[in-house]
């Protein structure tokens, strides 16, 4: 029996890997399904015998509570891009200044999502999705369901390879019919539909839905004696991978034109969705040479195939009111697909913009939408109006609110400046909650929409006390025990965070994401934040005189003021948490001055003073501990003469950094 078992796991093996790695079926499909039922009965009546690797764990069966975390030893980089031809000679350039003679493989930049996968003795072990490039996510049970990733090598070697699991356009397309018949939501493309399908915790769901996967990433050539990539696909592929035929070896930039060109032709009967062409130098000693960025190698790029633009007809121009009270407005569009995306929806920024593009509402529009960019109005086409069209009317009135817009002095955008509005202060409240501020998850728009509606909460601290309301909210429909719990617990959970996602949070103009972090460090509690001077505000390189008046007048109003304080009453840490490892004890708290030119950029020299707990201003003054001078400085230098700062020219600073 353990014979006819192993035998039958070997000739479906081979049959998969022919049908679906090499597209070359050697069996018939009634053939195919004998042998797997016969599988199938041995594992039932001898499930002693059962093998990981067998066929039978293809069409799934695991149902998981959860994805665990698996960190990657070597982070999964992503791809810098290039736009067009004199992008792609200036990355030619760029190698070529280095003393390299490339050699490039041109591959397809399939439109799916990265995949690591790890061999051990040649058995498939497990599967990690790429997360954020450091830690990805366990999704072992849905990839072995994968019919093109095998289950076992035809070397018992340990490896890791990498790659791009998708969904063919076919399989997408009759998806979304059944999804379609059956009144589910549908997917947007192949890309959000392979994604969803490999977040199913249920493997059987991910089986049904026939993903594929290309192999193009081998992260430790070395390990195995190989010195180009082009080799490593050669290997994988003798390894039982699937790598893709369209990949190619070419000598010369003509060539790699040639391919960009023949493939973008290709593009549209190619069987699943690609976004552009991945570039690689070839020689791995050349790829060590020219390194990585802490976000992408420098050996390698993507080019990406230039975004498509539409017409449809823009039926509308409606206006929102932003956190800060800003009115936009927006196009409302008859739906039109782009680039397998629906857009029924652009910013249309302002008034001016709206009024440089003479755009009419019932205007024949042309819309533009590139992969992972926000839709845009790029014209109208006069030529097809009927004389129907209405002219763009900006509004006085708050939309919302119904109060007075205000225009500030030089700027473009009209405020509502009345903060109660409703429309501010649900836009206030679904940035405090979002994801890069207090990031509470299971707070989405909707529901704060519909909680500030019930008046179960209505500005910042009442999201903290939202548990008092348990018992009431616990009875709305669509919620339950379980779902406010995890509410509540997330709520819970954003008291812990770190002080720069609390000044992001509050929503005080001008105050971005980076611009709160260099807060944070600058300050470390929110109570030192608070009592800043605009003095000292505006010193801080990178904030400025806007962005300081800015902070000032938001604590100027006793409402968020108090706010703050009782946040900080009710447990919201106020503590800057940022690790700053390197800090070192001579840059720590002191203040420096960079003037002159020096060999290293100023903004290069001024990061890595900061990364040292030191801080940047723009004009030297007593406080001044250090001024930097390069050459030509100005008259900062003198003035450092006159109050006896201490001066560092370009080799101390770079012996002081570098140390
Ligand atoms: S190479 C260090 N090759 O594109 C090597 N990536 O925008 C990094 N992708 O994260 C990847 N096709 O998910 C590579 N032939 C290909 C690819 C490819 C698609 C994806 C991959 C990557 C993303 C970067």
């Amino acid at each position: 029996m353990k014979e006819r078992y192993e035998e039958l796991i070997k000739i479906i093996n081979e049959a998969d890997y022919n049908y679906h790695t090499l597209d070359n079926p050697t069996i018939t499909d009634q053939e195919y399904d004998k042998y797997l039922r016969e599988l199938f009965e041995i594992e039932i009546s001898h499930p002693e015998l059962i093998r990981d690797d067998s066929p039978t764990v293809r069409v799934g069966g695991k149902v998981l509570d959860k994805f665990n975390k698996v960190h990657h030893s070597i982070p999964m980089l992503s791809l810098s891009n290039v736009f067009n031809e004199s992008e792609i000679i200036s990355f030619d350039n760029r190698i070529k200044k280095e003393g390299i003679n490339p050699n490039y493989v041109c591959e397809l930049k399939i439109d799916g999502l990265s995949v690591s996968l790890h061999y051990e003795k040649g058995k498939f072990v497990f599967a990690a999705t790429r997360g954020d490039g450091v830690i990805g996510e366990d999704i072992t049970e849905n990839v072995r369901t994968i019919k093109t990733v095998p289950l076992t090598l035809s070397k018992p070697i340990d490896i890791e390879v990498r790659g791009e699991i998708y969904m063919s356009k076919t399989v997408f397309n009759e998806l979304n019919k059944k999804r379609k018949e059956n009144g589910l939501d549908l997917f947007q493309n192949p890309r959000n539909a392979a994604a969803g399908s490999i977040r199913q915790l249920d493997s059987k769901i991910a089986a049904s839905r026939k993903l594929e996967c290309w192999i193009y990433h081998l992260p430790n050539p070395e390990d195995y004696g190989i010195s180009t990539h082009y080799e490593a696909l050669e290997f994988m592929k003798k390894l039982g991978f699937r790598t893709n035929p369209n990949n190619r070896l070419v000598y010369s930039i003509n060539e790699l034109l040639s391919f960009i060109a023949e493939k973008s032709k290709a593009r549209p009967n190619l069987p699943y969705e690609i976004d552009g062409i991945v570039i690689k130098l070839n020689n791995i000693s050349d790829q060590k040479k020219m390194g990585f960025t802490a976000k992408y190698p420098k050996w390698a790029t993507a080019y990406k195939f230039p975004a498509t633009e539409v017409l449809t007809k823009l039926i509308d121009i409606v206006f929102t009111v932003g956190r800060t009270g800003q009115i936009t407005p927006n196009a409302i569009l008859e739906p039109v697909i782009v680039q397998g995306s629906t857009i029924r929806r652009a910013t249309l920024n302002n008034e001016d913009y709206v009024k440089s593009k003479n755009l009419k509402v019932g205007d024949i529009v042309s819309i533009r939408k590139a992969a992972d960019v926000i839709p845009e109005v790029v014209r109208a086409l006069p030529e097809r109006r009927n004389g129907t069209e209405k002219d763009f009317v900006m509004i006085k009135n708050c939309p919302i609110c119904n109060s007075c817009l205000i225009k500030k002095e030089g700027q473009v955008d009209y405020y509502c400046m009345n903060p109660a509005c409703d429309a501010r202060k649900i836009e206030g409240l679904i940035h405090f909650c979002s994801r890069k501020a207090m990031n509470i998850e299971g707070l989405g728009d909707r529901i704060i929409e519909d909680f500030y509606n019930m008046h179960f909460i209505n500005n910042y601290v009442d999201i903290y006390k939202l548990g008092e309301h348990r018992k009431e909210l616990v009875e709305l429909e669509g919620f339950g025990d379980k779902s406010i719990d995890n509410i509540l617990n997330a709520i819970d959970n954003s008291k812990k965070n770190s002080l720069e996602r609390f000044i992001f949070a509050i929503g005080i103009p001008f105050v971005g994401e980076k611009t709160a972090k260099i807060l944070a460090k600058r300050y470390k509690t929110m109570t030192n934040f608070m009592s800043a001077s605009f003095e000292d505000l505006k010193e801080i390189y990178d904030i400025g005189e806007k962005i300081a008046k800015s902070i000032i007048d938001y604590f100027l109003v006793d409402f968020h003021k108090n706010q703050v304080l009782k946040l900080i009453e009710i447990g919201v840490n106020e503590h800057s948490l940022l690790m700053n490892s390197v800090e070192n004890k001579f840059f720590s708290n002191k203040t420096f001055v960079i003037t002159g030119t020096l060999s290293k950029s100023r903004d290069e020299i001024r990061q890595t003073i900061e990364l040292l707990g030191g801080k940047v201003t723009d004009s030297v003054s007593k406080k001044t501990n250090v001024v930097v001078v390069g050459e030509n400085p100005g008259s900062k230098y003198e003035k450092a003469l006159k109050l006896g700062i201490e001066i560092w020219d370009d080799e101390k600073v770079n012996e002081m950094l570098n140390n």
